[in-house]
């Protein structure tokens, strides 16, 4: 008989318990009281970037080690990936060798091919339209700063990217309210907003960032350029998204208990000022190390 593999591709395709479940088991493994004594030994993962990453890497590479398994990291540019191999006969020829494959891509369809196709646990490790290892890694640092995420206020304030449909979905599953500040040009996707709203969700589309941030408990922003964004766009991005900058002027319309949150990598003077994103209420070095336990808590629920 055969089971189908336990995949991590988004946060709208759990349940919020299942979802608490592996956020408590991430909180363990930070603690030391998961994850211990090389739970997936003999075990190796396959880490496939078809884009740049730092965090993502390093997190993955560092957390499969400490669970006991083996990383190994492919590019394209060394793949056979690279020069036209399809998704499914990667997915397939992958699955005959490691346990799980971790991909990091432009488009989301090309997960989803990899998911269809592999017959051992695929996980997002970001795409064009969402990024949901960074969010569980996101709540958990919410949570270790300000207690339970159910019935807070988040603000974003920026691009309606691919971190804000994972905000959106994090929000609907963790029952908190979100705001979102964009430019109407930059909206978050409008099927993600009509998902949120046919699941009861309490998220809020604004265009102004003063209303979008008052009283809240945390502030969240990302780069105006994304990766897999037009750079012959950035202009007209920096343009529509300078008057959702986050200042010390707009944290201070927050609550005074707000923190700063960013998934990085930033650009000060941009998105951010080096006051806000370097100042007390900051907690994106927190948020950068629980990508290591958050992970890990996924690795052990995809392979339990
Ligand atoms: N936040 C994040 O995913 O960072 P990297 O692009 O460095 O992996
Ligand atoms: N929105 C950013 C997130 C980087 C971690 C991007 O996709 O480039």
């Amino acid at each position: 008989m055969t089971t189908e593999p336990r995949h991590f591709l988004d946060l709208d395709r759990f349940p919020a318990s299942e979802l608490r479940h592996i956020l408590e088991l991430g909180k363990a493994c930070k603690s030391g009281t998961a994850g211990r004594d090389r739970p997936l030994d003999g075990k190796a993962v396959a880490l496939v970037f078809e884009k740049p990453s730092t965090r993502t890497r390093v997190s993955f590479e560092v957390g499969i080690r400490q669970l006991g398994a083996e990383p190994v990291v492919l590019e394209p540019s060394g793949t056979q990936l690279g020069r036209g191999e399809t998704v499914g006969d990667t997915a397939r020829v992958l699955s005959r060798y490691v346990d799980a494959i971790m991909l990091r891509t432009t488009k989301e369809e090309k997960l989803l091919e990899l998911a269809e196709n592999a017959s051992v646990p695929v996980i997002n490790g970001l795409t064009d339209r969402t990024h949901p290892c960074q969010l569980m890694a996101d709540v958990m640092t919410l949570e270790e700063h300000l207690g339970p995420i159910s019935g807070r206020v988040v603000a974003w304030s920026g691009d309606g990217n691919n971190m804000a449909t994972s905000w959106i979905h994090a929000a609907v599953r963790f029952n908190f309210e979100l705001r979102l500040a964009c430019p109407e040009e930059l909206s978050p996707p409008a099927d993600v907003l009509a998902w949120a709203r046919g699941e009861g969700g309490n998220i809020k589309v604004l265009h102004d960032p003063v209303e979008a941030v008052t009283d809240v408990d945390c502030v969240v922003t990302d780069a105006w350029v994304s990766m897999g964004d037009d750079v012959n766009d950035a202009e007209r991005r920096a343009r529509l998204l300078k008057p959702f900058a986050v200042t010390t002027d707009l944290m201070e319309k927050a609550n005074s208990h707000a923190i700063f949150m960013h998934c990085l990598p930033a650009h000060r003077g941009e998105e951010v000022t080096a006051e806000v994103i370097d100042g007390p209420r900051s907690v994106v070095w927190d948020e950068a190390e629980n990508r290591l336990h958050a992970q890990k808590a996924i690795l052990l629920w995809c392979l339990a």
